[in-house]
């Protein structure tokens, strides 16, 4: 199939992996549906590309937890079929569990849970009709527990269930399923990340160690988003039946220990590294 005729649907396109997902898609000759939030504000950043694509980039209004624009975006590839879907669009609630209100763990799962359920379901005939491919932004927090980052963690280990039972009930469509998991990556995540609201004196220690600790990692270079943007392209174009996708050293190191390191050991390394990252000095 001549890859101008296909279709990527992408979410979360304001900022980070989104945004580059978009152009990235674009080059390969794609027709790509890019959402966002607040696209009147934005639009000016997409001008070089709409002038460059045309009718290639479709720019769309999207908050994801919007379900009347959720359904009015689903019937458009009602009759034409949809090649890729990427459920992209997320944000971190960072912070000790019982510094977050209920709201904020709600919002968690809304956004990066909900949001990617849904939208899936309504686009999975479209999706089907293609033998098309649906890929899930998930993390290193996807399959590794971190403290301080209960809500987040909890959120993508649910998307994590949900695209692995896919992933086998649409093996009989030729429809294929990717968790991407990468490890931090140098995009506006660390700054849309958003803290617990509730006090908790036992863990204010905690809490200034990891802040500090993200704050370092974000004003060092970090690894640069492009090899998550490259591989995404690559599994898409290959049909890769491959499931995960660990992507950035800490990632694949932790995949790796969780994987081949038995379970106790396991904890016990990651005990004294946490030690290391948030106890230090809030024990004493
Ligand atoms: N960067 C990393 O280190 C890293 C590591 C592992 C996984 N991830 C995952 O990668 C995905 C993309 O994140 P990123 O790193 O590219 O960070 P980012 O630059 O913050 O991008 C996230 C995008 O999601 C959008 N978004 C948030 N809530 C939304 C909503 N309700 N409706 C529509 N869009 C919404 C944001 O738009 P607004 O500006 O409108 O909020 C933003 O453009 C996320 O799912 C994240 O969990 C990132």
């Amino acid at each position: 199939m001549s890859s101008k005729s296909r279709q990527v649907f992408i979410t979360g396109c304001a900022s980070g992996f989104g945004r580059m997902l978009t152009s990235a898609f674009l080059a390969r000759g794609w027709k790509v549906y890019a959402t966002l939030r607040k696209l009147d504000e934005r639009r000016e950043s997409f001008v070089e590309e709409q002038g460059k694509w045309g009718e290639q980039l479709q720019l769309r209004e999207f908050d994801v937890t919007n379900e009347s624009q959720r359904q009015s975006l689903v019937e458009e590839f009602t009759e034409t079929g949809l090649d890729c879907l990427i459920n992209n669009a997320g944000f971190g609630q960072f912070g000790a569990a019982e510094t977050l209100s209920d709201e904020q763990f709600r919002q968690q799962f809304e956004v990066n849970v909900f949001a990617c359920l849904f939208l899936t379901r309504d686009l999975l005939p479209a999706l089907r009709s293609k033998k098309g491919s649906i890929v899930f932004l998930s993390s290193v927090l996807g399959y590794s527990g971190v403290p301080l980052t209960s809500a987040y963690c909890s959120s993508k280990f649910a998307l994590e269930g949900f695209a692995e039972a896919l992933y086998h009930e649409l093996a009989p469509f030729d429809t294929r399923v990717y968790l991407i998991e990468p490890g931090g990556h140098r995009t506006d995540f660390g700054t849309n990340t958003s803290w617990g609201q509730l006090e908790s004196p036992a863990f204010a220690q905690h809490t200034n160690n990891y802040k500090s600790f993200l704050a370092k990692k974000l004003s060092a270079p970090g690894t640069p988003p492009q090899g998550v943007i490259d591989k995404i392209v690559k599994l898409v174009h290959s049909r890769s039946k491959r499931l995960r996708v660990p992507l950035g050293s800490d990632a694949k190191q932790l995949y790796f220990l969780k994987h081949l390191v038995p379970e106790w050991l396991h904890h016990r390394l990651l005990h004294s590294v946490f030690r290391g990252m948030f106890w230090r000095e809030a024990a004493q």
